[in-house]
């Protein structure tokens, strides 16, 4: 079976465009690869944290991944700074680094905006990072959404970087970006994605919103004038139009065509009435789950150390041969 490494950050907040661009599809995934879903925690220090809500948030995360359908019977489920091989690759990784490839990366640039000596090297440095949590598991394939592709392809460089140097070590891995809701975008501005972070709780509909709050937030949602088209290619100008049509499809597990048919000719304010009933019927047993499963964070804290044995375990052993290889001392 070809193994799958993949990671959320416990900052708060999971949202639609988190279960749809990567959750949904790990759940797809369990029975066709060996999986590793990791809460990545050392990556959430790149923004400033609380040391208590970081360890809730963790638990929040792991929460929603079972509540989403992981199944621990299947995927290994682990905590990043519980499997110290992460980092100590990370830095070997960092020795290989280019600063020109470090250069390159979108989503610093983005977060960094113009003030960038005021930046922290961990925000700068955390891709390495990334790829070091994907190596050390000789990952084949990494399912996120198509904003981490740029973070998969300096993996990918870095594999092959290694391998160059010191020897054939790491598959090369593959991202796996599945489905038309890999770019899940504000419900208040179509251009920009849904992020944990926007400071306006309306932009997203968070795991944990109950029926009231999501019916609100879809009636509000930015439109514009004009009724449902039927093609596609009438959509391509209207990015908020775009986007609600595409989380229906996405939630109704039907093809974009398949909903512009039956919808074609509806003024949003009906559309987003049947889009609201489709995200609560969806979205309501996954947060009653993920409520019941927070009552009860002894039962979420033994699954994440049992994972996080085993992935220490896993790692270890690559780890070693990536010592031996690199001359570091055993
Ligand atoms: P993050 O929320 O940045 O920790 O991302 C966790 C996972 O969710 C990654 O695989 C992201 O690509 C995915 N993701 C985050 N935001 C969105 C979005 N708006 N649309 C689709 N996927 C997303
Ligand atoms: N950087 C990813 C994000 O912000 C999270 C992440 C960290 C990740 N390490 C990973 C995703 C390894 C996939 C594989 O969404």
């Amino acid at each position: 079976m070809k193994r799958i490494f993949s990671g959320m950050q416990p900052t708060g907040n999971l949202h639609l465009g988190n279960y749809l661009g990567a959750l949904k599809n790990w759940v797809a995934l369990q029975d066709s690869y060996e999986c590793y879903y990791c809460v990545v925690d050392l990556h959430a220090l790149t923004l400033p944290q609380d040391p208590e809500k970081l360890r809730a948030a963790v638990r929040e995360v792991a929460c929603a991944y079972i509540a989403c359908g992981i199944d621990v019977s299947k995927s290994c489920l682990c905590v990043q700074s519980a499997i110290p091989a992460h980092t100590e690759l990370s830095w070997i990784l960092s020795t290989l680094t280019p600063l020109g490839w470090m250069n390159r990366m979108t989503q610093f640039k983005d977060k960094a905006g113009k003030d960038r000596d005021k930046q922290l090297l961990g925000l700068y440095s955390y891709p390495v990072l990334m790829a070091a949590d994907i190596l050390i598991y000789h990952a084949d394939c990494v399912p996120v959404g198509e904003d981490q592709k740029q973070h998969v392809e300096l993996t990918r460089d870095l594999a092959l970087a290694f391998n160059s140097r010191y020897g054939e070590t790491f598959p090369v891995p593959e991202p796996l970006i599945m489905g038309f809701a890999a770019r899940v975008m504000s419900l208040r501005d179509g251009t920009k994605k849904m992020s944990k972070s926007d400071i306006s709780d309306y932009a997203r509909i968070n795991l944990t919103d109950d029926a009231d709050a999501i019916m609100l937030k879809i009636r509000k949602a930015k439109t514009d004038p004009e009724p449902l088209p039927d093609t596609i290619k009438a959509l391509e100008k209207r990015p908020e139009a775009q986007n609600l049509v595409s989380i229906y499809a996405s939630l109704a597990d039907q093809s974009l065509e398949t909903v512009l048919t039956q919808h074609a000719g509806a003024q949003f304010s009906t559309f987003k009435q049947e889009l609201a009933d489709l995200t609560i019927a969806k979205m309501e047993p996954l947060t009653a789950r993920m409520r019941q499963l927070m009552s009860d964070p002894a039962e979420i804290d033994a699954i994440l150390n049992a994972g996080s044995e085993k992935a220490d375990a896993l790692t270890q052993t690559y780890l070693q041969e990536v010592k031996r290889r690199v001359g570091l001392w055993l």
